[in-house]
């Protein structure tokens, strides 16, 4: 059965931005998040305190977090990999944060520099700070349909790892297809593993559409009832540890299929054409999105 309604996490200003060669100024990243908030969507990720020599597009997100227009009715999150992540986070204002495990040991190794085991032992103290200071965090887990180093990955490492994070305090996990590799079938294998643990409710799908597979990969988990997605405006983004990564889903496809399934998301088209056109403009080129594209030509 498909959800009646559905939530989207916007994540182009973080999982977006952090691959684009261009480093946006925080200003300009301001100006785009400011844009998304007025188009409806709910939940917005707006950057990370990661590492500045890992990830330099993401440096300037505590100038980000301080200087939003913040709209009461608009939840702003960040990526926090460890504590130093987190205390920064809390500095800049941040009220929710997402922790980042994988399913495959190389892919965490690269990503974060620590095993799958050592990633969820740096997590505890995370979660510590961030229940004494009343922040919500969601959890991520990559490579869920597929590594970059490893190849193809076992839904039972995935739900593992999901169980994992849940039970130390995550209120709902995002499975990443980091490469972009599924199919309708592989979607249908993970959930079918994944969701014998673990309510549909708690779970996100965050599909990159490297293989032009996430729309279709995103209507099967729809009809598993899942009714979190995670996307990206214009389709920005990728991951710099995952070579030849594609961005995300384009938010404005994901809305468009939504919109014809009747499926409500309480995000107006035209407003989000906005944001898209701004972004596309400052990194002088089209939206990476069918949608955005034929939309904008009429
Ligand atoms: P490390 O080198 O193992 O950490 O990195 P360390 O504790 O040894 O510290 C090394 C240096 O980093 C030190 O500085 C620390 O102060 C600094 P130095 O003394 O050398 O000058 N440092 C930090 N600086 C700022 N903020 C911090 C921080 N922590 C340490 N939080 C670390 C470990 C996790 C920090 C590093 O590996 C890192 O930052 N990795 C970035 C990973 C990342 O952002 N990846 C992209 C996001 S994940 C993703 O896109 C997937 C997702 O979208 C889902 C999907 O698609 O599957 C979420
Ligand atoms: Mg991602």
């Amino acid at each position: 059965m498909f959800p009646q309604k559905v939530s989207i996490v916007e994540v182009g200003p973080r999982d977006g931005l952090q691959n684009e060669k261009l480093a946006l100024s925080a200003s300009q990243k301001v100006e785009l998040i400011n844009l998304l908030s007025e188009t409806g969507l709910r939940r917005i990720e707006a950057g990370s305190f990661v590492s500045p020599k890992w990830v330099p597009q993401m440096a300037n997100s505590d100038e980000v977090f301080k200087t939003l227009n913040y709209q009461p009715d608009v939840q702003y999150s960040a990526l926090t990999p460890n504590l130093k992540g987190l205390e920064a986070a809390i500095e800049a204002g941040v009220k929710e944060v997402a922790v980042f495990g994988a399913a495959s040991e190389s892919f965490s190794q690269k990503n974060i520099n620590c095993s799958i085991a050592e990633s969820l032992e740096r997590f505890e103290a995370v979660f510590k700070l961030a229940s004494d200071n009343n922040i919500k965090v969601r959890g991520y887990v990559s490579c869920v349909m597929g590594c970059p180093y490893e190849g193809s990955i076992e839904p039972k490492a995935v739900a593992q790892v999901s169980k994992s994070l849940l039970d130390m305090g995550c209120y709902e996990i995002s499975l990443g297809d980091t490469i972009g590799v599924g199919t309708p079938k592989a979607t249908s294998l993970l959930l079918d593993e994944v969701l014998k643990d673990i309510g549909v409710n708690k779970i996100a799908a965050h599909f990159h559409d490297t293989y032009g597979q996430a729309l279709v990969n995103l209507y099967t988990a729809l009809g598993y009832g899942v009714s979190t997605i995670d996307s990206a405006v214009a389709g920005l983004g990728g991951c710099p540890y995952a070579k030849g990564a594609s961005g995300n889903v384009a938010t404005e496809d994901v809305l468009y299929m939504l919109n014809g399934m009747e499926v409500s998301t309480g995000i107006e088209m035209d407003k989000l054409l906005v944001a898209s056109s701004f972004i596309s403009k400052i990194l002088g080129r089209s939206p990476v999105s069918k949608v955005a594209n034929a939309l904008l030509a009429k």
